[in-house]
């Protein structure tokens, strides 16, 4: 089963994540790559693929302008219909709106006809409700975030597989 994860990093934060999630994809067998939306990314890949994660920085409360120009502008060269779609960002803090910037991706990703994933709390703990998040100014979050990305990965893929079998 091909998955794919697309984020935007300026800082190499958000970049992180998104290859954490990539492992936890590849721990239970899918192909995954992971694009950034600055790389040239592969078309015929991406519309074989049965899910895509999409991750962002949390800028002013949402998500990132250059993904958000990406679901609205350079996905139209895509097929996203029918995929399974999930969201994840990183942030300052919990109180810094990483759930609206993760929510302003599901909503376009719902635009573009994407099933969205949620784990919700269905998988018990960790619960993982809108998608993950990992905070860089409080404690250790960011690091200790790093295994709650993993297994999302590998509950997406895993969801992936049961909707989609391949
Ligand atoms: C201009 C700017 C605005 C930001 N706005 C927020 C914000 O509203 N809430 C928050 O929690 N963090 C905010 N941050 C912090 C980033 O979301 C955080 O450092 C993120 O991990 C950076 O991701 P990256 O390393 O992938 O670029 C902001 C950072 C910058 C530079």
């Amino acid at each position: 089963m091909k998955l794919a994860v697309i984020y935007y990093s300026k800082t190499g934060q958000t970049k992180e994540m998104a290859e954490i999630i990539a492992q936890g994809m590849r721990n239970v067998g899918s192909e995954v790559r992971v694009y950034s939306v600055d790389d040239s990314i592969n078309a015929n890949y991406v519309n074989e693929c049965s899910g895509i994660v999409f991750g962002t920085p949390t800028y002013m409360a949402t998500s990132h302008w250059r993904i958000t120009q990406w679901l609205m502008k350079e996905s139209g060269n895509f097929s996203l219909a029918g995929k399974l779609g999930g969201g994840f960002a990183t942030a300052h803090y919990a109180q810094g709106g990483s759930d609206s910037a993760i929510l302003s991706m599901l909503g376009m990703l719902l635009v573009k006809g994407m099933l969205i994933y949620s784990g919700g709390a269905t998988f018990g703990q960790p619960f993982i409700h809108h998608g993950p998040v990992a905070l860089d100014a409080v404690g250790n979050h960011y690091e200790d975030s790093k295994e709650m990305f993993e297994l999302f990965g590998q509950r997406f893929a895993e969801k992936a597989f049961e909707l989609f079998g391949k």
